[in-house]
């Protein structure tokens, strides 16, 4: 057999969710004996939402990269973990077996080790997509550092906020990354980001675009010295290992970054033995993965969809993973087509926003390309449109391939509403059913269990989720009150999603959205506040209100109403400055698609701001804009909606 606990037909995932509801410690004991532990778990969960305090596994010792990595050697350690295409097409593809993988992994603990990272120290990955970030990863886990990565895309203020947050050591980041024709500059905006800074010991840098770069004297290394160097330390009789560190189940494995409601990003943090198991098993039941399957998830290790579906879920199922470095547009629109043909991709993972962005190029890219080893398309992030969601079907799929629309969070640190791939049933835009463990729970303002039906039979409410899965957040990094308040506090005993969502009669969830101040564009998640934030810091703003609308490729788009009382060069140049500030305070993705210069703002006679009704003139509505009788100036609304863009 495969892997022992793939669910193989929809009888055994009905069998197999109620055993996870009604025994959950029988359930997850029984999975957890297929990996590799240093010693057995004392207890398997233990739990309160109030605190909230979470334990899986409590006791059992283990080490996430013997489980991606050691215990494949025997039997696959020359079969290829990770494939890497470059993004430029002409360059050389890397291949990296598992061999490969260990030797290097080993290689960059011991440079960390060399460099004094000890175990619980936090290191900052701020990298392109090259194999060496997740070596940098690994490299970590192997030592029982805890990684945060930083996606590319964000400026040297939203570097150093995270690297002060996380009270950051050590850096691993590359002289620049290609992404389509640009090379972004990232060492130089590491630099930025450490101007002042001193808690930062060490910077290795990768060099992947020889750009030139500013290197400082017992501060910056070069990964390259750092790695040779390393070799010789940690070879013996021809073979490079490094011993793991034992790591306890709880132990932080990592820290990951992203917007909520209010203005500062939070460091999710997830745990060593939950977060392992719950990727490796998600990964294996909704993709339906076989050994020796090409799996090619598109996203960015910056984010955690690239954590759990690039790196940690397939390695530790054994898996190839494909890693690619450039865009989906780059030489042109063709590009994941020419990959899949290439690799004989058998498992896409991509999102709607990339999947939208694609059919606006028709048909001609996917001419002639032979995408005949497809098996199994998925897609994350964001709600899909059916349009979409056909078209994926049709064009790429030629109906033959099962998609699977995977709702999760950087939270849960896997998918935990799918269908699984060709097993249990799919439903067009609708993410249809709980993972086994997950408990999904529809609740209206109050916090009570919506249970009335509309005329087509639907509940609509705010998604929770009643208890615990393995890779649930542990908490807030520094701060875990915030956890609680964040996650835990708006509905007692409950986890609050943040999303609102639909359930049918067969008990199929449809994720309409968030149903809090965060916007998601292009899969990405923004808070509202953050660039809020952002913008009143443009010398010439006095306030601001951001709000999103529907972006026929992004899913939403970010519209800002700004009042600003100085336009210097004129209200055009004043745009560009202003957008010029979001990208150094936040970074290019939380640019507005709009800015719209307004004399006030719709405020109740409290000061609050009315967010409804600057939601609805984003949205373009024509009709009523709703009751603006509470407003402390009702006319402030027509004079926006004359201005609108
Ligand atoms: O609103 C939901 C949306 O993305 C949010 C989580 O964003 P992030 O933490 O960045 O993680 C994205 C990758 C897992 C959710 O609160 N979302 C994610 N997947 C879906 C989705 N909305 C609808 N359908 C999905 N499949």
């Amino acid at each position: 057999m495969n892997y022992p606990y793939q669910i193989k037909s929809y009888e055994q995932y009905k069998a197999d969710y109620k055993k996870s509801i009604e025994q959950p410690e029988a359930f997850w004991a029984e999975i957890a004996t297929h990996f590799t532990w240093r010693k057995k778990w004392d207890k398997v969960l233990e739990w309160n939402f109030t605190e909230p305090k979470i334990e899986w596994f409590k006791g059992g010792k283990l080490n996430i990269t013997e489980n991606c990595i050691d215990r494949h050697l025997a039997t696959m350690g020359d079969k290829p973990a990770i494939i890497w295409e470059p993004n430029n097409p002409e360059e050389r593809v890397r291949i990296v077996t598992y061999n490969r993988l260990h030797k290097r992994v080993c290689q960059f603990a011991q440079v960390l080790l060399n460099n004094g990272v000890k175990k619980g120290d936090r290191v900052c990955i701020y990298m392109g997509m090259v194999p060496e970030l997740a070596y940098a990863v690994l490299g970590c886990a192997r030592i029982g550092a805890i990684h945060s990565v930083i996606f590319g895309g964000f400026s040297a203020q939203s570097i150093a906020d995270r690297l002060d947050d996380a009270q950051a050591e050590f850096i691993v980041t590359c002289d620049g990354a290609y992404r389509g024709e640009k090379v972004i500059p990232l060492k130089s905006v590491i630099d930025d980001a450490l101007v002042g800074n001193k808690t930062i010991k060490r910077v290795i840098v990768y060099t992947r675009t020889r750009t030139p770069i500013s290197m400082i004297k017992g501060r910056d290394v070069w990964w390259e010295d750092e790695m040779e160097y390393a070799e010789h330390q940690v070879e013996k009789d021809g073979i490079v290992s490094l011993p793991a560190v034992e790591m306890d189940a709880e132990d932080p494995l990592f820290i990951l970054y992203t917007s909520g409601s209010t203005g500062k990003p939070k460091g999710v943090v997830h745990s060593t033995a939950g977060y392992m198991i719950w990727t490796n098993y998600t990964f294996i039941n909704t993709f339906q993965y076989n050994k020796g399957d090409v799996h090619f998830c598109t996203a960015d290790i910056g984010w955690i969809t690239g954590h759990s579906y690039i790196v940690y879920g397939p390695l530790s199922a054994g898996a190839t993973s494909l890693m690619f470095e450039g865009i989906p547009t780059y030489p042109d629109a063709g590009r994941f087509w020419d990959i899949v043909e290439k690799h004989k991709v058998n498992i896409l993972y991509t999102a709607p926003t990339a999947i939208r962005s694609l059919m606006s190029f028709g048909l001609v890219p996917l001419g002639g390309k032979d995408l005949s080893s497809l098996k199994i398309l998925g897609t994350v992030g964001e709600p899909i449109n059916e349009e979409a969601w056909h078209w994926y079907d049709e064009n790429v799929g030629k109906k033959k391939c099962p998609i699977v629309d995977t709702w999760w969070q950087t939270e849960t640190g896997g998918c935990l509403i799918t269908n699984l791939a060709g097993v249990t049933p799919a439903k067009p835009s609708w993410a249809t059913l709980p993972m086994p463990g997950v408990q999904p729970i529809l609740v209206d303002e109050k916090g009570e269990e919506v249970t009335e039906k509309d005329e087509n039979g639907v509940i609509k409410g705010n998604l929770c989720i009643k208890a615990p899965w393995p890779s649930i957040l542990r908490t807030t990094y520094g701060d875990h009150e915030r956890c609680r308040t964040n996650y835990f506090a708006t509905y007692p005993n409950l986890y609050f999603t943040g999303d609102g969502a639909l359930k049918d009669e067969e008990g199929f969830y449809r994720i309409t959205g968030r149903v809090d101040d965060v916007l998601n564009v292009s899969g990405h998640r923004i808070g509202t506040a953050e660039v809020e934030n952002a913008l009143n810091m443009h010398s010439g703003i006095v306030e601001s209100a951001v709000v999103g609308y529907p972006h026929d490729i992004k899913g939403q788009g970010i519209y800002a109403f700004v009042i600003c009382n100085h336009f210097h060069g004129g209200e055009e140049q004043t745009r560009k400055d202003i957008l010029q500030t979001i990208t150094r305070v936040i970074g290019a993705i939380a640019k507005p698609d709009k800015i719209q210069f307004v004399n006030g703002l719709p405020k109740t006679r409290s000061g609050k701001i009315m967010r409804r009704i600057l939601r609805k003139i984003a949205e373009g509505e024509t009709g009523s804009i709703g009751d603006t009788s509470t407003l402390l100036d009702p006319n402030i609304v027509d004079d926006i909606v004359q201005g609108r863009l």
